[in-house]
């Protein structure tokens, strides 16, 4: 049983290499929490902090209420499975699953039970005499998973573990994590740049950029309330549509004229529209010229220029009959809009 709570934790590398500033986070007992954010933005270096492998700069890490800030990494406790799977090449999937209990000294009976039991959970069973290289992709990140649970540690660190997997695999093994996570009802941290497995697996998500911390919320309520433009367009797939807007009397001018808007003063602004709130309309009350058709069976994906020259994304119904170069006609759901001040900030409507 383990939560984890990080204290103003900043990491400065070298002299001036700003990698985390102020990271401050509590993880609960048995939470799933995905930090998610762009290549570069600190993900790495949380984990490696927590899991010692890193020195901070300056804050403290705790795991229950106990400093863990100066404790050797072997100390911790913690379980981090990585991108590249770090399986022993020359050994075998079993004696791979095995390590970590063989320095703790178990006894030779505990360690192939705990092993057996591990490689059942993971329907590896049949690999244990295998060596890596006699393993696909997935398998081999099984093997990773493995070898963390096998340990029971008190936190398990993901970084970026499915990366290297194709799609459809990512997908499976992103469910089996989930499922995995609500079997052991461990303490989790995830690392991905992937929004949708953020959206998916967390139980909250931790937006980062530039090593400061955006936002903290549940899956939903970052997509629903973005606090600001950078996590507003990071979380969503297709991303959110961006306008350039002028309020005048509070009113919008250049979207609709319909949209109230209190409190906010007169002046230009960012609107942020999904594409699934672009209103594919037979007279609507806006228009834009059709570049590009995806049709994803499901749904299409349509990409166009509006009059002012900006692009705009709309998620549209599969049996649409659009090509590019014609016109396409909609309104936009104004109740689902996010208006967003020219420094990003989100100001409510
Ligand atoms: N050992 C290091 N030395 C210098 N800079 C580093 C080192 N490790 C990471 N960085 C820098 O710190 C920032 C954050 O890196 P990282 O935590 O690996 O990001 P992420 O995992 O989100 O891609 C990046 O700008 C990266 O270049
Ligand atoms: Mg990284």
């Amino acid at each position: 049983m383990a939560a984890v709570r990080f204290e103003a934790v900043s990491k400065v590398y070298g002299t001036d290499s700003r990698a985390l500033t102020d990271f401050s986070l509590d993880v609960e007992d048995g939470e799933l929490v995905v930090l998610v954010g762009p290549s570069g933005c600190g993900k790495s270096t949380t984990l490696r902090v927590l899991a010692g492998l890193e020195e901070s700069t300056s804050g403290r890490v705790f795991i229950n209420d106990t400093d863990i800030t100066d404790e050797a990494p072997s100390k911790r406790d913690i379980a981090m499975v990585f991108q590249n799977y770090a399986l022993y090449p020359h050994m075998t999937v079993f004696d791979n699953m095995a390590f970590s209990l063989k320095m703790r000294k178990l006894s030779k009976e505990e360690i192939k039970r705990l092993v057996t039991e591990t490689a059942d959970i993971l329907g590896i069973s049949e690999y244990l005499e295998r060596k890596p290289k006699e393993l696909s992709g997935g398998q081999r990140q099984r093997v990773a998973l493995g070898r963390a649970i096998v340990r029971h540690p008190k936190v398990f660190l993901f970084d970026e573990p499915l990366s290297n997997l194709d799609a459809k695999l990512r997908v499976q093994m992103r469910n089996e994590l989930a499922r995995l996570h609500s079997k052991l009802g461990a303490t989790m941290i995830y690392v991905t740049h992937d929004q949708a497995e953020a959206m998916t697996l967390g139980d909250r998500i931790v937006v980062l950029k530039n090593g400061f911390i955006q936002q903290v919320a549940q899956p939903l309520e970052v997509y629903n309330n973005p606090c600001n433009k950078f996590v507003a367009g990071f979380i969503g797939s297709p991303a959110m549509n961006f306008f350039k807007t002028e309020i005048s009397e509070g009113e919008i001018l250049s979207v609709n004229g319909r949209l109230e808007t209190t409190g906010v003063a007169d002046g230009m602004y960012t609107l942020g529209v999904r594409p699934e709130d672009i209103l594919v309309r037979e007279q609507g009350q806006f228009t834009c010229s059709v570049e590009v058709v995806e049709t994803l069976g499901n749904e299409k994906v349509v990409i166009g220029i509006t009059g002012s020259d900006e692009q705009i994304t709309a998620r549209c119904r599969p049996d649409l009959d659009i090509r590019p170069g014609n016109e396409l006609s909609f309104d936009i759901d104004m109740s689902k809009t996010h208006l967003f001040a020219l420094d990003g900030v989100e100001r409510k409507i």
